[in-house]
């Protein structure tokens, strides 16, 4: 190999490794309900289950029970996540966290 010809090769390796690194991964952009999974499992589940029916009236209500009630679509669930309110403690979740909580919770609509 001539010196020229490693540098390219070297070069496009590095070419490629950048473009991998800024491609968005999929379903990012409209929230991945796998990952909305985690979230909520970390920082919600003192009290929300995600699915079924709360049978504890101390328990907020499941995530599967907020998607049935009416006019839960992305819009609001999204609005929702950006305001503190009781009795909700208050908590900061990172952007693309809140999108996939928002995913996740319309993937519950039955
Ligand atoms: C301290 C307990 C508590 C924690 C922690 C908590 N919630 Fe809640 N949440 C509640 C209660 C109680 C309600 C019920 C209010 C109601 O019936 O609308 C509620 C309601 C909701 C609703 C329904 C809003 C609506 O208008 O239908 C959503 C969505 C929600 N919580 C998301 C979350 C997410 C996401 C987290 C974690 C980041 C979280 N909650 C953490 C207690 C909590």
């Amino acid at each position: 190999m001539t010196h020229a010809s490693r540098l390219a090769a070297a070069l496009s390796v590095a070419g490629l490794a950048a473009l991998a690194a800024c491609a968005t991964p999929p379903g990012r952009f409209g929230g991945d309900p796998g990952r909305g999974e985690k979230v909520v499992a970390e920082w919600c589940a003192a009290c929300h289950s995600v699915r079924g029916v709360e049978s504890d009236q101390d328990r907020a209500p499941t995530y599967e029970q907020i998607a049935q009630r009416p006019g839960r679509d992305r819009a609001y669930l999204a609005a929702f996540l950006e305001e503190d309110h009781f009795p909700m403690s208050t908590y900061r979740l990172l952007d693309d966290e809140k999108a996939d909580v928002v995913a996740l919770i319309v993937s519950l609509k039955k």
